[in-house]
């Protein structure tokens, strides 16, 4: 079954100069995909996860999400439909700061009525997959980058969101954070088998993608699938991001 259906999506920014920056974008993505979107700083990619996240809305086009269109949604269905259906993960964590990581882990089912002992049995249990069982009473402001990445993707994941859209979730990382959290990201894909579609600068972390997606200027321009050397698929990413061009990518200290 599919995930997600975009059809003929288009964005068009308003303002004194109206910029076109998606046209004419079609996507499916499968039940369990975990898709990667590369290219060049500019080219849209934001602006797609913003339409499929429904943080903003499309110009033309549709987007459906396990066959409802979330843009048809009434304000209150809509922020259901999100706390519910879908999971966010950002660069920049947005952790709240006042919180302890615990806390920031149980947010959205804090919104969502879910019983006090139904939160901590659910905690205890994510917190031992990602690995932060130890900092859990810790405040964000006393833990590392990685963890706070991990803390997100927990708070992410924690209702089982049918899809995971995740914003350059290493943009903020080390290499062995980076690589941690994508490994991370990986087992949750294989094992709960949580759709996942994730822009990325960094072609490591799009190997861990079963498939990527290249967008330059505004338009679908290649896309790669894995397969099963994860060694290869690396290569063939930094072989189109070289086509690409832009100069965006500075691919000499990148290492497997
Ligand atoms: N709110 C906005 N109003 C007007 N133009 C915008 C707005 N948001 C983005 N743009 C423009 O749309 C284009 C695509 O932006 P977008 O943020 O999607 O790029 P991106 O691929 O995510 O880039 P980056 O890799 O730098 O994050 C850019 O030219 C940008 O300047
Ligand atoms: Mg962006």
């Amino acid at each position: 079954m599919d995930i997600l259906k975009v059809r003929g999506l288009s964005k068009v920014y308003g303002g004194k100069v109206s910029y076109k920056a998606l046209s004419d974008i079609d996507l499916t993505i499968e039940n369990g995909d975990f898709v990667g979107v590369m290219g060049p700083s500019g080219s849209g990619k934001t602006t797609l996860l913003n339409m499929v996240s429904t943080i903003d809305s499309p110009t033309t086009g549709e987007i459906r999400i396990g066959g409802k269109n979330p843009h048809e949604l009434k304000k209150n269905e809509l922020a259901l439909f999100r706390r519910r259906e879908l999971g966010f993960v950002f660069q920049s964590f947005n952790l709240l700061d006042t919180l302890t990581v615990e806390e920031n882990i149980v947010l959205p089912l804090t919104l969502d009525g879910v019983s006090v002992k139904e939160m901590d049995e659910k905690v205890i249990q994510i917190a031992k997959k990602l690995g932060i069982t130890d900092i859990l009473n810790k405040r964000t402001y006393e833990i590392s980058g990685g963890q706070a990445q991990r803390t997100a993707i927990a708070r992410a994941i924690i209702h089982s969101p049918k899809l995971l859209l995740a914003d350059e979730p290493t943009g903020n990382l080390d290499s062995k954070a980076s690589r941690d959290v994508m490994e991370l990201l990986e087992t949750i894909n294989k094992n709960d088998g949580t759709t996942m579609m994730m822009v990325t600068h960094d072609p490591l972390a799009a190997s861990f993608c079963n498939r990527v997606i290249f967008i330059k200027d505004g338009q679908l321009y290649n896309e790669i699938d894995r397969g099963d050397n994860r060694q290869a698929f690396f290569q063939k990413i930094i072989d189109v991001l070289s086509l690409l061009g832009g100069g965006a990518y500075d691919l000499s200290s990148v290492r497997m």
